[in-house]
């Protein structure tokens, strides 16, 4: 089968895109507004831009009403979020957080989710999650017709990794990280085993 991308309505090329371009790693991101509410949700237009300095992309689409979600908003606004890596036993709570609450209500206080503090970041991290970039915005760029996406770009400015996942040397065993993925409509993909090539 051969389509016209350019021409599918927007939900039916929202369907081909996230159901091919996959697995997408998941940010689970943590904002805190200046009164300590605090916001989470899950975004998969998520991925790794830069290392010089580490910087991370993550797309917002616009409400229908054309408002940011709570998330974009509060990273305007107070300019830094924690983006926390999602492993198995967070799947169900995460995806639980994708609910669109009223502003004022926190999703981590609704699904019983503890956020501790990051530690030389003024923003908070899912307690239960074993690594999380905590992280300020750069800038966001508006991309796209109608609603259209507002694409964060952030800087990872300071990392939380569990040690259960480092060697002595304290390097990262990439086998122990188990991060949920997101494939196409509600799949999820787990990690399977790992193998790896000797670069050419
Ligand atoms: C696994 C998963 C990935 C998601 N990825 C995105 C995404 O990349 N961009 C987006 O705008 N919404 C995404 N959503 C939907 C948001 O999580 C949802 O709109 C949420 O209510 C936004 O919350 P907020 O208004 O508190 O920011 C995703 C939902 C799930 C379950």
């Amino acid at each position: 089968m051969h389509l016209d991308a350019t021409t599918l309505p927007a939900r039916d090329a929202y369907a081909w895109l996230t159901g091919l371009v996959v697995p997408r790693p998941i940010a689970w991101i943590t904002t805190r507004d200046d009164d300590g509410h605090v916001n989470l949700a899950p975004f998969s237009y998520f991925n790794a831009l830069a290392s010089d300095p580490p910087m991370v992309t993550v797309a917002f689409a616009t409400r229908r009403d054309g408002s940011d979600k709570d998330t974009l908003r509060l990273l305007r606004k107070t300019g830094r979020c924690c983006v926390n890596l999602v492993e198995e036993p967070d799947l169900d709570r995460m995806n639980a957080t994708s609910a669109e609450l009223p502003a004022h209500e926190s999703e981590a206080a609704r699904y019983g989710i503890d956020v501790v503090a990051c530690d030389g970041f003024d923003g908070v991290r899912v307690a239960s999650a074993r690594a999380a970039l905590c992280c300020v915005l750069v800038d966001v760029h508006r991309y796209g017709r109608k609603q259209g996406v507002g694409l964060a770009v952030l800087e990872v400015t300071r990392l939380f990794v569990d040690d259960a996942l480092l060697d002595p040397a304290g390097r990262l065993v990439p086998e122990r990280l188990r991060p949920v993925a997101r494939l196409g409509g509600n799949a999820y993909a787990l990690p399977g085993p790992h193998t790896s090539r000797d670069r050419p």
